[in-house]
């Protein structure tokens, strides 16, 4: 057994401007997680630190754009995003929040010894500012283009569009986010950070030193930031939502975001120290404690150039081993966008496959990110789950409780002799954790959840090749190796799906009954890990997974295409107004109110509907083109606006005497324009 190490592991923590999504999950708790899982159960001393995000001006915007105060807003998300966290079965040892005391004080000290031995710039410049607003502009309060690609929607201190950092007066026609206005430059103090004096540092340590164990992807955007040369970095801002600077003639400022939520690693580190029973600086002051980062691409600079320059001018403190950052992860072919809703929203998966934790687990494992941007679809999906979870594993672990019910009573029999066959099986079996182990050693979790699946399908081929169910009529003895043998692999997967699939491997632990305590390099190590006379548990077999049918995908699918019209209704330009009219123009429509009567089709046309409306002064025809919006037993009763002396006019040989007013519904779909309350037909509109 190698020797017992201890890390940190770090998963960025989320902004609570919004709820949790596929693209986070697949790029950065998921691996995170299985990396974590993984390492306990090699016995390793294990922190997985995460938290929410709670400063930063996405915060008050979002709380602008809902009417409430930036209060509401974070405990609102951080209490979404941390149950749906739980529920999911991310294993953090500690969720912490940047709100808290503790971070505070934490941020804070970490910037008055920085500024005590002068690690910090202190200079008045000309910074954005918006008159009108009253306001200094920064990060996401200012749009502009981006200096480097041309993007038109560059935010102030971070394109979204190349991943390139930048200061907000670099950018090419700001304009404000609050007031869409030209800022003008004005005067006032910040504190920055020098990171071209410590660009020898990131050299060596990143580019040289870690230029074979890093990915190719961080190296790269490293590389290309440290060759467009460092630049002092304000890490101070004049806005009223985030620590205060914590220094005289700093009032009104706060710390920037990115200086103070990398520092929440260490506050949550703390919380989880101090409540375990454990030395907090042993994870994170200690030369031999692995420090891992996972991130999304997004976060490349702030992880490899920034925080790292921090702790290395803070000086206690250790460097990150690695830092791998995923690519990002797309939704049938679209890039994910909380604001325009495009996204399988964590919590609502989790009510919607209620008990399918792994699934998207799984699916978002086998399907990760890491070196180009990917596609998730619903189709791929009920793909992984239908054949390879069910058809495989799960066909895999049902068989075998079920045969051992059947033939045994439960009880794993004993091999009477092993085939050539079992012995390459049994060994083929004690490679496994060492295969795997390689892969998630190196970050490629993609390779290793596949090798995982391997296992399983080892398993599902040697029963299916050895038929045990037809043996058993005329070699008994046989069968009860063949049984064994596939009770070893049953518990092994049992093991090895820990880190992949942690709810999965409980429901198999369960099933078998097995030793709680068997880690990772006993299915090597181990000559049994399920022995004979053992019993598993009775009667029918819970099922590891059930197939997802394809009404079950074609909801999902129709969500999504739901979410896209309302994006292209919201998007649709507003008309520019008509022409002026006199008020006697007006006057000479009679429009009233009417209720619909009758509603059929008119024959061969998709569009019309032939209704019948009692618009007060009588019954009239009205053929309207509604019938894409409503069948004809949806409107009878439906109270209308009718514009009713519009001249008769002949439409598909009927004579329609007037006209049913009508908008557009965000959705798309049409929508009648109808009195707030019922009102007497025949009620006029003026
Ligand atoms: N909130 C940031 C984001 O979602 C990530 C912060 S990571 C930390 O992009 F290191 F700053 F904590
Ligand atoms: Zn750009």
């Amino acid at each position: 057994m190698s020797s017992s190490k201890r890390y940190t592991i770090t998963a960025a923590l989320p902004y609570t401007n919004g709820p949790i999504h596929i693209g986070h999950l697949a790029g950065v708790y998921v691996p995170a997680d299985i990396y974590a899982r993984f390492l306990r159960l090699k016995g390793n001393d294990v922190a997985y630190i995460c938290g929410s995000d709670e400063h930063g001006v996405a915060i008050p915007m979002r709380a602008k754009k809902e009417g409430v105060s930036p209060q509401e807003i974070i405990d609102k998300y951080h209490t979404i995003i941390k149950t749906s966290f739980e529920d999911f079965g991310i294993s953090f040892d500690n969720y912490s929040r940047t709100s808290n005391t503790i971070h505070h004080e934490t941020a804070s000290e970490f910037f008055k010894k920085m500024y005590a031995d002068g690690e910090f710039i202190e200079e008045v410049s000309e910074q954005l500012y918006d008159t009108e607003a009253d306001q200094f502009l920064a990060d996401r309060f200012v749009i502009g283009t981006c200096p480097k690609c041309g993007f038109e929607e560059s935010y102030g201190d971070q394109c979204e569009n190349c991943g390139t950092s930048h200061n907000a007066t670099d950018l090419i026609n700001p304009k404000s986010a609050i007031t869409g206005n030209v800022p003008v430059l004005k005067q006032t103090k910040h504190w920055f950070l020098p990171l071209d004096k410590h660009e020898t540092f990131l050299r060596e340590w990143i580019l040289e030193g870690h230029k074979n164990d890093w990915k190719a992807n961080v190296l790269g955007q490293v590389k290309s930031w440290i060759d467009d040369g460092l630049r002092p970095r304000a890490v101070t801002r004049d806005l009223d939502w985030g620590i205060p600077v914590p220094v005289e003639g700093a009032d009104g400022k706060v710390l920037y975001v990115w200086f103070d939520a990398p520092i929440g690693y260490i506050s949550s580190t703390k919380e989880w120290a101090a409540r375990e029973g454990k030395n907090w600086e042993d994870y994170w002051k200690k030369e031999d404690t692995k420090l891992v980062h996972f991130i999304g691409k997004d976060n490349i600079v702030f992880h490899c150039i920034i925080f790292p320059s921090m702790l290395k001018a803070h000086g206690d403190y250790i460097l990150p081993e690695n830092v791998p950052a995923n690519e990002f992860l797309n939704l049938e072919g679209n890039k994910l966008s909380t604001s325009k809703n495009w996204a399988v929203w964590l919590h609502e998966y989790l009510e919607e496959f209620p008990g399918q934790q792994d699934v998207l687990r799984y699916t978002l494992t086998a399907n990760a990110p890491e070196n180009k941007d990917n596609d998730f679809t619903w189709k791929d999906f009920q793909a992984k789950n239908n054949n390879e979870l069910v058809a495989i594993f799960g066909n895999f672990i049902n068989r075998v409780a079920v045969l051992t019910n059947k033939y045994y009573d439960g009880v794993v029999p004993t091999p009477v002799e092993f085939t050539e066959l079992d012995e390459d099986i049994l060994e083929q079996l004690r490679q496994f954790p060492d295969i795997i182990e390689k892969s998630i050693q190196r970050y490629r979790f993609r390779e290793a959840s596949q090798e995982f699946m391997n296992v399983a399908r080892l398993g599902n081929k040697y029963l299916a090749d050895e038929e045990p169910w037809k043996l058993i009529k005329t070699d008994e003895e046989r069968v009860k190796t063949i049984m064994y043998v596939a009770l070893q692999i049953s518990s092994a997967l049992a093991i090895l799906a820990e880190p992949f699939l942690p709810f999965t491997s409980n429901k198999l632990k369960g099933i078998l009954k097995t030793d709680e305590n068997l880690g990772w390099n006993d299915v090597a190590e181990k000559e049994v890990l399920l022995a004979e006379g053992h019993k598993i548990q009775e009667g029918k077999p819970e099922l590891l997974f059930t197939k997802v049918e394809d009404k079950t995908i074609e909801a999902q699918i129709q969500k999504l295409e739901d979410t896209k019209k309302a994006n292209e209704a919201a998007n649709k330009e507003v008309e520019p107004q008509k022409d002026t009219i006199e008020f006697d123009d007006f006057t000479k429509m009679d429009i009233r109110i009417g209720t619909i009567l009758e509603a059929e089709k008119v024959a061969k046309t998709k569009k019309l509907l032939k209704l019948k409306v009692d618009v007060g002064i009588d019954v009239r025809t009205i053929v309207s083109g509604i019938a894409k919006s409503f069948s004809p037993e949806d409107v009878i009763g439906q109270q209308v606006t009718v514009l009713c002396n519009l001249a008769p006019r002949k439409i598909r040989g009927i004579e329609s005497q007037g006209m049913i007013l009508m908008t557009d519904a965000t959705d798309g779909s049409l929508a009648f324009v109808e009195p707030q309350q019922k009102v007497q037909n025949g009620g006029q509109v003026c």
